[in-house]
């Protein structure tokens, strides 16, 4: 018998109580033996639930049973997170979580702690919920130099922009149904600005580079400031708005990551992807373009992805599941140097003092330029980010709105 422990009975832990329970043939059937869940760790107390006798309160039952040889950490956070963590890897117990915000921040080391001890610490759940997209990228992509990754990483944001998108509904309004839903971080400007899926970027393009990605390197712009006009515009422009993920990586190794929200062709296959669902492409040199789709959170898809690695851990005990990704650092290419086209608003009496800034005439047949309202939007002709940013702030109020182009 495998016993494991889950730290944490909230959304996710219980989701992985309850995939073990209800998928109990199938997962002892994959491990080989059965796979018991042994504790559950919270502070509260849950009387009347079917696993209340599982339930304790102090981490160190679990760190001193050597029954005990997988954990799930769905904690969240950082804090005692991080340490059960590192208690857990440094007594030979294999680590399995949901918890991105910790993969992102101390990865590097817990992944080397793993593999001094003779266990794993696996993170599927952190990058797409339900998408198996970490294990597919460590397996299928181990011929291909990864030279794109872009994704749609955030449930929550992408819920929010397709239903202002198809509802014209309020923001305020969409984030609340959300967070009713169990998508939402506890913090939803985790969210809305972006830094959720800015870690996931980090993990992703961690293991696509097989080097340690620092997220705070990683320019990060979230959904707050998209308005209902923007979606006017882009429904007029034939382009849908999403918040991207964008990993590239260079010939000469360097890195470049951001998130922010961009326009993309109505055409595109990420343009589709609605609700809460996520999707990722990803690009190999040999391969061109791959994409993988499904739930990219939610209690039980979250769940299963966390139980897949448990699997894969009680199959691989005494030894390391192993993950491309190095102690060495990334070098990271800086945005600012980035040439791409931008679509901007601005008020329809200031459209041709804006719009020439830009091309050096007013000319809506190239700028491909269209009025909506009381505004006009056009886009840019390709300018480096930076020069871009310095013209907006030469045009100071006249701009009201910018968008990336995918
Ligand atoms: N808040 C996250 C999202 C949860 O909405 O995608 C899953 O990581």
């Amino acid at each position: 018998m495998v016993n494991i422990a889950v730290l944490g009975y909230g959304t996710v832990g219980s989701g992985v109580v309850e995939v073990i329970g209800r998928n109990q043939e199938q997962i002892s059937g994959s491990v080989g033996e059965e796979v018991f869940v042994k504790y559950i760790l919270d502070l509260r107390d849950f009387p009347g639930d079917i696993y209340e006798d599982r339930v304790i309160h102090d981490f160190n039952v679990i760190l001193e049973d050597e029954e005990v040889s997988v954990v799930c950490e769905t904690m969240g956070g950082v804090g005692a997170a991080y340490r059960f963590t590192k208690e857990a890897l440094g007594a030979g117990k294999s680590v399995c979580t949901s918890n991105k915000e910790l993969v992102a921040r101390h990865g590097t080391e817990l992944l080397a702690l793993a593999a001094e001890k003779h266990c794993s610490y696996m993170f599927e759940a952190s990058v797409g919920g339900g998408i198996p997209i970490l294990r597919t990228i460590q397996t299928s992509f181990t011929a291909e130099r990864i030279v794109a990754i872009t994704g749609i990483l955030n449930g929550t944001t992408n819920y929010i922009l397709s239903k202002m998108e198809t509802e014209h509904a309020d923001y305020h309004e969409v984030l609340k149904q959300a967070q009713e839903l169990g998508y939402a971080e506890r913090n939803p400007e985790a969210d809305v600005e972006g830094y959720d899926t800015c870690r996931k970027t980090a993990i992703l393009a961690a293991l696509a580079t097989g080097r340690a990605v620092d997220s705070e390197e990683i320019y990060t712009e979230g959904i707050s400031a998209v308005t209902l006009a923007d979606f006017e515009f882009a429904a007029r422009m034939n382009r849908r708005i999403k918040l991207l993920a964008c990993v590239r990586v260079q010939e000469d190794g360097k890195l470049l990551a951001m998130v922010a929200p961009f326009l993309l062709p109505a055409g595109h296959s990420l343009a589709a992807v609605g609700d809460v669902f996520n999707a990722v492409m990803v690009t190999g040199n040999m391969l061109g373009d791959t994409l993988f789709y499904g739930r990219g959170a939610g209690k039980l898809p979250t769940a299963s992805a966390v139980a897949a690695d448990v699997v894969d851990c009680a199959r691989s005990q005494g030894r390391t599941v192993m993950c491309g990704w190095s102690e060495q650092k990334a070098a990271m290419v800086d945005v600012a140097e980035i040439k791409r086209r931008f679509f901007v608003r601005t008020h329809a009496a200031t459209a041709e003092a804006v719009e020439s800034a830009f091309w050096g005439k007013f000319d809506a047949a190239v700028s491909e330029g269209v009025y909506c309202g009381e505004e006009y939007g056009f886009f840019t002709p390709m300018i480096k980010e930076k020069d871009f940013e310095k013209k907006c702030g030469e045009l100071g109020n006249a701009i009201s709105g910018k968008i990336r182009l995918l």
